[in-house]
């Protein structure tokens, strides 16, 4: 693979106002949401569940991508039709989600240090052999009374650009996602200064290990209040904060920007991406997309319950949160959409 190939494959992940699917829950992540809305945990229902995602019909029109869990990428539809397969097929292009998990980080109390380093090499050339052409690993960043520490985000920056530089060694585009969780009663000046601190650190070190900016997408979180923080700003002032703290940290040679959607409503997701693409605004050097897993699918989860019976509906409501994202990259998106489709 050559770096023009991963070039070509990030930019196709951003192209025609398109986004990403994250579907990569990890089996206990899976589980969780299962459990919440009486839908068994077993490999069978979340093989069956992933099915519903990948067969939605018109999926293709918004979706450019969609990243897949270790689990989801051996399995296959009923018909026998591998899932990457399916994926590849109607025009979507596979990814795999590659860290092992964030776990606790010894000696630094709340915060965590997402693993999976060793043996990713030879991961990466079989997820490669499997179809996949991106690769997504998540950091996670905790804001607290005195964290987070240097020490945890230089870590995780650390772990972030190794990957990044074995996922393009192996081609594929890594989709680097340094997440600061919205949890908490922080403010977004709070939320600001960390993000911007560990952007800035994520970018200095995927310098320093080479790594094609061309050739990679970040995954950030917007920039937020915390959730039980008491002043919650409005679409526009998220949208302008995030806006600065990216032109501040995010190297212009940076095809795109993919936001997780982090615990945010569905339509307040939309509501904030369609403002940083608002006509009113000055062009930004990055495409600026998104890569939802909650903010995309929950609704069609509640629908589902587990029951094929409400398969076509729950598809029909993942097809609406696919198209509402798709609106806000063109700075379409407006709350008579949740209305009238
Ligand atoms: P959410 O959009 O639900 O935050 O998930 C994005 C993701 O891929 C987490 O790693």
């Amino acid at each position: 693979m050559n770096a023009q190939e991963l070039i070509d494959i990030a930019k196709k992940l951003v192209a025609d106002d398109k986004g990403l699917l994250a579907m990569d829950e990890s089996t206990p992540t899976c589980n969780k949401r299962f459990a919440k809305v009486g839908i068994p945990q077993t490999e069978e229902m979340r093989r069956s569940y992933r099915e519903l995602i990948v067969t939605t019909p018109g999926l293709n029109g918004s979706i450019s991508g969609a990243i897949l869990s270790d689990e989801t990428i051996r399995q296959h539809q009923k018909d026998g039709i591998p899932f990457v397969k399916a994926l590849v097929n109607n025009g979507i292009v596979p990814g795999i989600k590659v860290d092992a998990g964030a776990k606790e980080l010894a000696g630094h109390s709340g915060e965590k240090i997402s693993e999976g380093l060793d043996g990713l090499r030879e991961r990466l050339a079989e997820y490669r052999r499997m179809g996949a052409q991106f690769a997504k690993w998540r950091a996670v960043i905790t804001i607290g009374d005195s964290i987070p520490s240097r020490s945890c985000i230089e870590a995780n920056a650390h772990a972030l650009a190794r990957y990044a530089a074995l996922s393009q060694e192996a081609g594929l585009v890594p989709v680097v996602e340094p997440e600061v969780l919205m949890d908490g009663n922080h403010t977004l000046e709070r939320c600001f200064e960390v993000s911007e601190n560990v952007l800035h650190t994520v970018f200095g070190q995927l310098y320093r290990q080479r790594v094609m900016l061309e050739g990679m997408l970040l995954k950030p979180n917007m920039v937020l209040p915390g959730l039980d923080c008491t002043e919650q700003e409005t679409v526009n002032q998220v949208a302008d904060a995030t806006l600065i703290c990216l032109l501040r940290a995010v190297p212009a040679a940076v095809p795109g920007i993919t936001f997780l959607s982090g615990g945010q409503s569905p339509e307040l997701a939309s509501a904030r991406l369609n403002a940083m693409n608002s006509g009113l605004r000055p062009k930004m050097p990055w495409a600026l997309s998104f890569s939802f897993a909650r903010a995309i699918q929950q609704p069609a989860l509640e629908i589902w319950q587990g029951q094929e019976l409400n398969a076509w509906e729950a598809q029909q409501a993942l097809q609406h949160r696919a198209r509402c994202n798709q609106a806000a990259r063109r700075g379409e998106y407006s709350i008579a959409m949740e209305q009238h489709e």
